[in-house]
């Protein structure tokens, strides 16, 4: 499939990797370049070769949100007609294997909630977070006041969503927000080492891993627990359970086959 504002590769074989391109507006996000994100998403979920994705952007800009060009005119109608995030933006909550984002530079509004919806984030030392939308006259709306919170506290998303200040990395490092820092000119291998690594464990067990992560943020202790407790359970049905168990016992290099 021709791309016009991402392109599409695998490294390896295994890895799958997405980078937004849309230079010249940062990467802002519209809403042809949020089908194409989502159509290689899935596509890289459905294909048994790959093993893990990233997203990613450019140095100067993972994205710097929604295309705000773009928006300027749109109507209740337009919005909420449409469907406008939901209808394509939310593709990417439903990728079942994991999606690594590699922030570099601008990670703003949209772009910052694009980042949010991924597994966990990998940051360049250059890279700033922020949800400056309320400068606009609006609000986050693809799901910033809700995922920020949960990542960061109350307090820094508070600030965040109604100032519109940017969190450099360090800070978004400290309050949880990104998993890791690196310089800018390691971010892709960075990136890509770990996205290698989940590559090498059982797919039922990396997707079962997300899902039971993913439980936290939608239930309570107890019913979390339970949910993970049976997926624990059914993982015993797999051969790569006897398979990753008995490499252990028997010092050897587990060799994984997705079943
Ligand atoms: N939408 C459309 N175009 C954008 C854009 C956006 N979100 N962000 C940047 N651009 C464009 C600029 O208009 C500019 O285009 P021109 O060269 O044609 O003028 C180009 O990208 C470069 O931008 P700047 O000249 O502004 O670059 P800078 O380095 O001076 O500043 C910046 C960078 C701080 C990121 C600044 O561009 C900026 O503030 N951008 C807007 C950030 C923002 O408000 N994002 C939230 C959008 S709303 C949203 O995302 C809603 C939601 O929750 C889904």
């Amino acid at each position: 499939m021709a791309h016009e504002f991402i392109q599409v590769r695998t490294e390896a074989g295994k890895v799958g990797i997405v980078q937004l391109d849309r230079p010249k507006q940062l990467n802002a996000l519209n809403e042809p370049l949020m089908d194409e994100l989502g159509a290689a998403l899935k596509a890289f979920d459905a294909d048994p070769a790959i093993g893990c994705m990233i997203v990613t952007g450019s140095e100067k800009a993972f994205a710097a949100g929604a295309d705000i060009g773009a928006m300027a005119g749109y109507s209740f109608a337009d919005t909420y007609g449409r469907d406008y995030i939901t209808r394509n933006w939310e593709t990417v909550r439903t990728i079942r294997k994991p999606v690594i984002a590699a922030v570099s530079g601008f990670a703003l509004g949209g772009g910052c909630e694009l980042a949010m919806m991924c597994d966990f984030i990998i940051a360049a030392d250059n890279a700033r977070f922020g949800q400056p939308e309320i400068k606009l006259g609006i609000i986050p709306g693809a799901g910033g006041t809700q995922r920020l919170p949960r990542a960061v506290g109350k307090a820094k998303a508070m600030d965040m969503a109604l100032t519109g200040r940017m969190m450099d990395a360090a800070e978004a490092e400290r309050s949880g927000l990104v998993s890791r820092v690196v310089a800018v000119d390691k971010l892709m291998d960075e990136a890509l080492g770990a996205a290698l690594v989940i590559c090498e464990f059982s797919q039922l067990a990396t997707m079962a891993a997300k899902e039971s992560v993913n439980r936290a943020f939608e239930s309570g202790l107890s019913d979390g627990v339970m949910f993970e407790r049976r997926l624990f359970h059914a993982l015993f049905a797999t051969a790569d359970q006897k398979e990753g168990m008995d490499a252990f016992v028997n010092k050897r290099k587990p060799h994984f086959q997705n079943r």
